[in-house]
């Protein structure tokens, strides 16, 4: 059994990683946030899977390239968070953020990733499509979920997702290339 789980946020600048953070712990929306939250552990008897479990905030704006590799070091889990307002920065998951979490980790025990497509209030469509692709492409992604920091809406499930994706893994019953 896990002791703990530790779970990184990163992603281009505003897409709300801070947001999301503030949000789950104080169940509202906080209309002014900082760059960057401390490191916030929810103790286990208040999480889903009954484990202590860190969430840890990034920031471009106030770290630097070696401290992100270092927490990507040692993260269980990754959320890569983009707006879903903003195409660019969900481009970006694809072109930079996931590269960059694949040349840092050990490729025998990649750590798992979680899309997070947060502002859902703000668009009618979703992007589940493009992402549906990028999920078939990457099998290090565990899943996917378009929520809000604004409206609150999934983000309970987002958490509980990434400490499912640690406590329970499906990464290795699953890989298309050997599926018949
Ligand atoms: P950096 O610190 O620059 O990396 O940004 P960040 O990703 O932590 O984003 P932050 O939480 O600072 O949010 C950026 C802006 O988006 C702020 O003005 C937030 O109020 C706004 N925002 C965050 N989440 C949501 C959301 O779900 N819906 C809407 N409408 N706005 C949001």
């Amino acid at each position: 059994m896990r002791k703990d789980v530790r779970i990184l946020l990163v992603g281009e600048p505003k897409v709300g990683k801070t947001s999301l953070i503030m949000s789950l712990v104080s169940e509202e929306f906080p209309d002014v946030v900082p760059y960057k939250v401390e490191e916030i552990t929810i103790p286990a008897d208040v999480t889903p899977e009954r484990v202590p479990t860190h969430i840890v905030d990034y920031s471009e704006a106030e770290q630097t390239d070696e401290q992100l590799y270092q927490e990507i070091s040692k993260a269980n889990v990754i959320c890569i968070v983009y707006a879903v307002n903003n195409r660019k920065s969900l481009e970006k998951v694809t072109s930079h953020w996931i590269p960059l979490i694949n040349e840092r980790t050990d490729k025998d025990s990649r750590v798992p990733l979680i899309l997070v497509g947060n502002k859902s209030d703000l668009v009618e469509q979703s992007c589940m499509e493009t992402v549906l692709h990028i999920m078939n492409k990457y099998t290090e992604i565990e899943t996917c979920v378009e929520c809000s920091a604004k409206t609150l809406k999934n983000i309970s499930e987002l958490f509980y997702y990434a400490q499912k994706a640690v406590l329970h893994p499906t990464g290795p019953l699953y890989c298309p290339e050997r599926k018949q």
